[in-house]
């Protein structure tokens, strides 16, 4: 599953990353980030300019001087005059999401950029950093402002990255897929889901298909059951207003625990390519078994933790979850009677993503083979496996093989999930990026789980518990 050269960010010609809502959490904490370290490693075109969009007013100096104050910068990583440089780069044009000047605005600065300084029609990377309720108002003026087309011919494209959730449920999704469709193309559009874009995710694949070691086991013939996990420690982190409209299970489950479990089960791809890799993918989430009112109460847990209906934003008698366990199962004939375990919560004693598959115990004696992989923190690879005990008698003990990335791997080696959605787009690979199938089949198993699931009593937990004391499935 080697891939052949490609081309670097920096052979790309001259690029524009458009941030609309560059003010807000998620620009300030990943993505300018993220662009900065690329720079700073020469992986971003050779000439580029970030144009910061949002409803604040700013010069470009001042806007300067709040990055240089609210962009997270891992001041003992850069040289200052790197930051510098980077910073001069960055722009600012102030306007308002609905109105159709503030677009005609951006377009003529576009413009400037273009003829003044690249002196050709460049590049231009949109990205919406902000909720999704604005996404229909600012493609829609996007559209009638003539941004979404690109320069033609080999000069110029144009891409749009979406954050998720896409969608809050599978009517909305294809109804935002939809007016995507009438924009940009398909090759134009990347679905953000940055778990994707974990290197000890993307490891899986690699892991799975270039060791004949496992690839053989990997089916019910020797799987008992898997549990996917993404366990948090922090809580809502003053996001209550987004957070408690929409709870875990579509917070995360319909995104990045599904992401982990089409990575981990998907059948070999007929070629390592974005198109294949996402066929795969989107072909086991089509073949999980549906969750409805008639198998809710045997398949669900949801919990709320004390105190979140305290949180500023948060609905003083909010039903929302914060923690949810799914038991569920793929049919297909290679995963037919396998459990699958889907579990994440905030406010958890632990930071813990792992995905962990059981082999079946041919002893009989609780004493399964257990493989680990440690998606985050500390990604590393684990196996469990049973030795004799040194000694006259015959028993067993467990012991462990692990590989660590940290023992191997500068920290630094490893891109951040954001980097490397950034330098994929720029290289327009979708491998790591979600398509309109996967999109429709994650909300086809999650809506009727939703529908459902408003029947199941919301148990509680105390913050910080090891795992919330319920009963679990
Ligand atoms: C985001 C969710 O998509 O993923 C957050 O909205 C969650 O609630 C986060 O905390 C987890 O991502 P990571 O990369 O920190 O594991």
């Amino acid at each position: 599953m080697e891939q052949g050269t490609i081309t670097t960010p920096e052979q790309i010609s001259p690029t524009i990353f458009i941030i609309c809502g560059v003010t807000g959490d998620l620009a300030q904490r990943k993505l300018l980030p993220a662009l900065l370290s690329l720079y700073t490693k020469k992986l971003l075109p050779k000439k580029f300019k970030i144009v910061g969009f949002s409803r604040r007013e700013f010069t470009d100096a001042d806007f300067r001087l709040f990055l240089k104050e609210e962009m997270h910068i891992k001041r003992d990583v850069y040289r200052p005059e790197d930051i510098h440089h980077f910073l001069n780069n960055v722009v600012y044009q102030q306007g308002q999401f609905d109105s159709q000047v503030a677009y005609e605005n951006l377009s003529k600065r576009l413009a400037q950029i273009d003829d003044l300084e690249f002196k050709q029609c460049s590049n231009k990377l949109f990205h919406l950093s902000v909720a999704p309720s604005f996404y229909e108002t600012i493609l829609g003026q996007l559209s009638k402002s003539g941004l979404t087309i690109p320069c033609g011919g080999n000069l110029g494209w144009t891409r749009i990255l979406v954050e998720k959730p896409f969608g809050n449920d599978i009517e909305t999704a294809q109804k935002l897929d939809a007016l995507l469709g009438t924009l940009f193309k398909e090759e134009q559009i990347f679905r953000i889901d940055h778990y994707f874009a974990k290197e000890a995710l993307q490891n899986i694949l690699a892991f799975r298909f270039s060791n004949s070691l496992f690839e053989p086991l990997w089916n019910n013939q020797h799987i008992e059951c898997v549990h996917i996990q993404l366990l948090e420690k922090i809580g809502i982190e003053g996001r209550g207003n987004f957070y408690d409209s929409i709870g875990a299970l579509k917070d995360v489950g319909q995104s990045h625990i599904l992401a982990m479990l089409a990575q981990l089960v998907m059948n070999e791809p007929a070629s390592f390519d974005a198109h294949n890799i996402r066929k795969e993918r989107a072909n086991v989430l089509k073949n999980i078994r549906p969750i409805t009112s008639r198998n809710i109460r045997e398949s669900a847990v949801r919990a709320q933790y004390v105190g979140y209906t305290e949180e500023p934003g948060v609905s003083k008698s909010s039903n929302t979850e914060t923690y949810f366990q799914i038991q569920t199962y793929i049919d297909s004939k290679v995963w037919k009677g396998v459990t699958f375990y889907l579990e994440s919560g905030k406010a958890l004693s632990e930071n813990k993503t792992e995905i962990s598959i059981y082999f079946k115990d041919k002893t009989k004696q609780n004493k399964p083979n257990i493989l680990s992989l440690r998606i985050q923190p500390d990604e590393a690879i684990k196996i469990r496996f049973w030795v004799k005990k040194p000694g006259f008698g015959m028993q067993t003990e467990p012991k462990t093989l692990d590989f660590h990335y940290r023992d191997f791997h500068a920290p630094q080696s490893i891109p951040d999930a954001y980097e490397r959605v950034l330098y994929d787009a720029i290289l327009g690979d979708q491998t790591l990026f979600t398509s309109t199938d996967e999109i429709k089949y994650a909300w086809k198993f999650i809506t009727p789980i939703i529908d459902s699931w408003k029947t199941l009593p919301l148990e509680r937990y105390q913050k910080g518990s090891k795992r919330p004391n319920l009963n679990t499935l």
